[in-house]
């Protein structure tokens, strides 16, 4: 008797234990709904809702998922008249989402990527946690069915190529733009090879795919993009790469991948910024044709000066010393032999001092081994034609140790 009046108090006290439980969890609510939201975002010091979506979306550097519908629209159904270019990764599209912001979208061609859907979003979310200032923002991505899309920012000045490569007679970078795009460039590698949590090699550095925006801060493109394919592989790599006059020798012969290739190409593209011209011209006279070894020959013969842009030397404040101390940090960066060429922490250190790096570069070695009469044999293909050679038709170095890489031409 006495214990099952004691069953029925235990049971009593949890059925009241539960009931309060339950009328504090509807209380809980009731009061939420109470509070407005305005209230909820005074506590949280935010003006309004979308400041709170920023906030979170910038500290987790969360991924902008577009679907495929959106872009189509945003690029007018992918018209050719929104193409911006196409390289070896796939064509670009100019494009404007509904909120008015204006992007570039990627396609990627599928039948190189062979990446599944969880892959694609892994690779893309290494790259979205990438920032520089120097590297161009990757906004977002569509993964839908076996269509592949990287979104980015639009950079209003286009890429490098289209400003020094004459076509472009409207636009004349003056000394102080050509070495802020120089000092850009070499910020944002120092950044993918030091300073980032995954190093990376971009491996294929040159005009095009160095964009501008308004002010012509230089920005870098499709650094990581070479995760996406298959063929990526670490240090010793078996294919290769790359644009042709931009490949570093070890790179290019024996497929040795490593931040000095970067470097290398680094060295070529400053040449170019600051001759306004091709690395290959065909058109050129014999000695003149291949830039880097143009500048070699000037450099013995201490007449480096005769490399720069003559629209440069017209300028007011032009200095030459200035000029030259970088043409001199180019060469350091063409040395044949990697370990010789500085490291882009020590190229930007050269740059913002201004002085005459003390270091003394080695003479190259195809300025040794070549004689003038196989001097066509490097580049079989005539390049002076095509108006743009891109990178990622992949060769098998085993096959060509002793050519430059093949190179596709769109
Ligand atoms: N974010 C961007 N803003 C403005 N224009 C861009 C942007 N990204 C690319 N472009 C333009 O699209 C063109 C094609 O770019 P893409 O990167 O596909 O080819 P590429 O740079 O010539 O070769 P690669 O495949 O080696 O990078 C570029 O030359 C550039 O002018
Ligand atoms: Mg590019």
């Amino acid at each position: 008797m006495h214990s099952s009046k004691s069953s029925v108090l235990i049971s009593l006290f949890f059925l009241g234990v539960a009931l309060c439980f339950f009328i504090v969890v509807i209380l809980l609510i009731l009061l939420l709904r109470l509070i407005k939201t305005e209230t909820l975002l005074k506590i949280m010091h935010y003006k309004d809702s979308t400041q709170v979506v920023n906030h979170l979306s910038s500290n987790l550097h969360a991924i902008s998922h577009f679907d495929f519908q959106t872009l189509k629209k945003a690029t007018k159904d992918f018209n050719q008249k929104n193409k911006l270019g196409s390289g070896g990764f796939g064509p670009v599209y100019q494009g404007v989402l509904d909120d008015g912001r204006v992007i570039a979208v990627k396609q990627l061609s599928v039948g190189k990527s062979k990446q599944g859907e969880s892959e694609f979003l892994a690779e893309v979310k290494m790259i979205t946690n990438i920032q520089h200032k120097n590297l161009v923002r990757l906004i977002g991505c569509c993964s839908e069915g076996s269509q592949r899309l990287l979104v980015y920012e639009y950079m209003e000045n286009k890429s490098l190529d289209t400003l020094i490569y004459g076509g472009n007679e409207t636009v004349t970078l003056s000394w102080n733009t050509r070495f802020q795009i120089i000092l850009g460039v070499a910020r944002g590698l120092q950044y993918l090879h030091e300073d980032s949590h995954s190093r990376i090699i971009h491996r294929d550095i040159k005009a095009s795919n160095i964009l501008l925006d308004g002010k012509f801060q230089p920005k870098i493109g499709d650094f990581g993009l070479a995760k996406f394919f298959p063929e990526d592989q670490a240090y010793l790599s078996t294919k290769v790469a790359g644009t042709r006059g931009y490949t570093a020798p070890e790179y290019a012969i024996r497929g040795e991948l490593s931040e000095k290739a970067d470097i290398y190409s680094y060295g070529v593209l400053v040449l170019e910024i600051i001759s306004c011209r091709k690395n290959t011209d065909h058109e050129l006279s014999s000695e003149q044709q291949y830039l880097p070894e143009y500048a070699w020959r000037l450099n013995k013969q201490s007449k480096l000066i005769d490399l720069v842009d003559e629209k440069l030397k017209t300028e007011e404040n032009f200095t030459e010393t200035e000029v030259l101390n970088v043409c001199y940090i180019a060469l350091l960066c063409l040395q044949s032999e990697p370990n010789l060429r500085p490291a882009m922490s020590e190229v930007v250190g050269m740059l913002v001092s201004k002085n005459k790096p003390t270091n003394i570069p080695e003479t190259p070695a195809f300025l040794n081994h070549r004689s003038p009469t196989n001097s066509n044999a490097v580049v079989s293909k005539d390049l002076s034609s095509s108006t743009s050679l891109s990178i990622s038709v992949l060769q098998d170095v085993s096959a060509n140790a002793h050519s430059q890489p093949e190179n596709h031409e769109t």
